[in-house]
């Protein structure tokens, strides 16, 4: 059954955050925390984060089937999953993530949900997201940049879109033909997007 709001639509955010369990990628420490609107860390301090703020940052991407997307800082898979249903079996899913043992433990959780056409690998310390896969029609970074990264803006396709926290801030990047819209949608705290080696 899809999941509908109140005027009958569907949401297909709605859905996959119901098809795609947060326990089962969460630490085995941490499962029973998972139904708690919060950040749980996943080890290495890192966290995996708040179900209503992803829900509020994958609103904000509007990715539509079909589309290639980048999802930096994939941490625990589940955003990638997410993505991946999005995205749905004629889209890409690239997950990018710095700490390898993160790389490791979300393929295992994007391989149990079956996901073929979803990837995660390691980021590679002196590029910021995957310059080598670009342009990308979406891209969600869930760490937060200290201000917004040219080199993320230059790997969106025309009519691309990102979802990012700068400076506290989370931030819409529409790239038009007439130009870069930017817009800004409140506070909210992240890891930092970490850059260099
Ligand atoms: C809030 S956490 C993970 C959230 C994740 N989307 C999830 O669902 O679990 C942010 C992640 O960004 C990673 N990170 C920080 N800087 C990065 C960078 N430059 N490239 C890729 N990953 C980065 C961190 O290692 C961390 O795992």
């Amino acid at each position: 059954m899809s999941e509908t709001s109140q005027t009958g639509a569907t949401d297909p955010v709605a859905e996959a955050m119901r098809r795609r369990d947060r326990t089962d990628f969460l630490p085995a420490s941490q499962r029973a925390a998972a139904e708690r609107d919060a950040p749980v860390p996943i080890g290495h301090e890192q966290t995996n984060s708040q179900p209503s703020t992803v829900a509020a940052m994958l609103r904000l991407l509007d990715v539509r089937p079909g589309q290639h997307v980048l999802d930096v800082g994939s941490g625990s898979g589940w955003t990638t999953v997410l993505l991946g249903d999005l995205v749905g079996q004629a889209g890409w899913v690239l997950g990018v993530e710095r700490v390898p043992e993160l790389v490791a433990s979300a393929r295992t959780a994007i391989e149990r949900h079956g996901q073929s056409w979803v990837t995660v690998r390691r980021a590679d310390p002196d590029l910021l997201g995957a310059p080598d896969h670009a342009p990308f029609d979406r891209v969600l970074v869930s760490a937060e940049a200290a201000e917004l990264p040219g080199e993320l803006v230059d790997q969106l396709a025309p009519e691309g879109v990102m979802v990012l926290p700068v400076a506290g801030v989370m931030t819409r990047v529409a790239r038009r033909p007439s130009g870069t819209a930017i817009t800004r949608h409140g506070h909210y705290r992240f890891v930092p997007l970490l850059s260099g080696p």
